[in-house]
């Protein structure tokens, strides 16, 4: 085969990708079917997709294909379903297995009785009373301060309470701080609505406050997000103090806070949440799908007293309310105290893993607290993040890029590494291992060329 043959196929495709031919995050035709259309052999169309993977512009993955690349989408990131003969490292989420059985059987006692009429109707306001009632001891347990039921709104979990804060508090072309490694989810919402974000300068407590300060200097963003308990991606928590700090800098400059608490479950106390020091200034954001299932999109989001009314009606106008069927199940599961204790055994699992990755990894460098559901790994200089993905994706395991959780400077060469989704501890292990593996080999031993 000449080389210029499959760079010739590789410029084909990639100004069909370019004209919309192929549309961005559509699959793409197999080696044999575009081998046949363009007159060559399936494996120069093979080398042409690796030159384009190496480029950034397609994704591969072992038996499902190639994919023309969707930059900055959740889904690049995250993968949700598991593939056989894949050891998904890439989504933060329960480990399921352990939750099922309680969730299975809190669902049939919720829906085997009487049902409460109420629960097929439409509601007042953003959520039935009751459920909002119940449902802000979650919140109120691990750190946040009562608040009046009217503050508290359901959502379809912290996504959409991310989503709608940002479009009722910010209009186009605004400016949103968040942390400089900070959650793809924010990230995509400002692309799809033309927001522009920038990233604040982080260390091990989380986002700085003195650079949150020059950042109001030079240019005061309208709303700031941060994830102040198991950071993702990065783990960091949030001191007493950096609390205070962050809450100073917000009230002084007279700004918006979202305070993305879904993590305060995994802290070994609690922490207080900084809405409870600037309860005027500050949305604070929880859910259930950290410590009990994703699936169930049940959140909580705490508005400050003036705003209720108008957040409450935002969403009604959006959205109607969230299902009350869910949140009947949510609010029995909170009401008996079984949620809690499903939180505190996840928190468990993820202490163990932890304390397994930690002894696997141990000659790389490591962050995230000891219960956080992930770790951050800074790479050894011979390797970049995405060709580390992409090499530990050809070998059937999915790690996720520091390239999707950058909000602009300085660019950091790390992999997040989520030890919770893979259900069986002996695979976590394999996984771990290979990885501590790649991590030793030399790039080149894994270059497609
Ligand atoms: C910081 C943060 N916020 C929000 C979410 C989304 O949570 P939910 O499933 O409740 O929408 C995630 C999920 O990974 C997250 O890490």
């Amino acid at each position: 085969m000449s080389t210029v043959k499959y760079i010739e196929i590789a410029n084909i495709i990639d100004s069909r990708i370019d004209l919309g031919h192929y549309a961005t995050g559509s699959k793409l035709p197999t080696h044999r079917a575009l081998a046949n259309e363009l007159g060559t052999t399936p494996v120069t169309v093979s080398k042409a997709y690796q030159v384009l993977a190496s480029a950034g512009k397609i994704e591969s993955f072992v038996g499902r294909g190639s994919y023309v690349y969707e930059n900055k989408q959740l889904s690049q990131v995250i993968r949700s379903g598991i593939e056989q003969n894949e050891s998904n490292l890439s989504i933060l989420q329960p480990c399921l297995t352990h939750n099922i059985k309680s969730l299975h059987s809190q669902f049939q006692n919720s829906f085997s009785q009487n049902i409460d009429p109420s629960l097929y109707a439409y509601a007042e306001g953003s959520g039935l009373l009751k459920h909002r009632d119940i449902c802000r001891s979650w919140a109120v347990n691990y750190g946040l301060d009562k608040p009046d039921v009217e503050q508290l709104h359901l959502v379809n979990g912290a996504q959409h309470a991310l989503s709608a804060l940002i479009q009722l508090y910010t209009k186009p072309e605004a400016l949103i701080a968040v942390e400089a490694q900070t959650y793809p989810g924010i990230l995509s919402i400002a692309n799809f609505l033309d927001r522009r974000v920038v990233g604040i300068h982080m260390d091990e407590h989380g986002m700085r406050a003195e650079a949150l300060e020059q950042q109001c200097i030079k240019e005061r963003p309208e709303l700031v997000i941060v994830v102040p308990s198991h950071q993702n991606p990065t783990g960091a928590t949030m001191s007493i103090e950096r609390r205070e700090a962050i809450a100073n800098v917000i009230l002084k400059n007279d700004v918006l806070l979202v305070e993305d608490d879904i993590y305060a479950f995994l802290n070994p106390t609690p922490l207080p949440a900084i809405s409870n020091l600037i309860p005027d200034n500050t949305f604070h954001i929880s859910s259930l799908s950290k410590a009990i299932s994703p699936g169930m999109r049940c959140g909580f989001l705490r508005s400050p007293k003036l705003h209720g009314k108008k957040l409450s009606a935002f969403l009604r106008a959006m959205v109607w309310l969230p299902s009350p069927l869910l949140f009947e199940t949510a609010s029995q599961l909170v009401d008996s105290g079984l949620a809690f204790s499903l939180a505190e055994e996840q928190k468990q699992i993820a202490q163990n893993r932890q304390h397994l990755a930690r002894r696997i990894l141990q000659n790389f460098s490591l962050a995230g607290q000891a219960t956080s559901y992930q770790l951050w790994l800074t790479l050894p200089k011979q390797w970049n993040a995405d060709s580390f993905c992409l090499a530990a994706k050809n070998q059937g395991m999915l790690v996720s890029s520091s390239t999707y959780f950058g909000a602009g400077t300085p660019t950091v060469n790390n992999i997040r590494l989520s030890l919770m989704a893979i259900e069986s501890e002996a695979r976590l292990t394999l996984a771990l291992e290979n990885i501590a593996n790649l991590l030793d080999a030399s790039p080149t031993q894994y270059s497609q060329f």
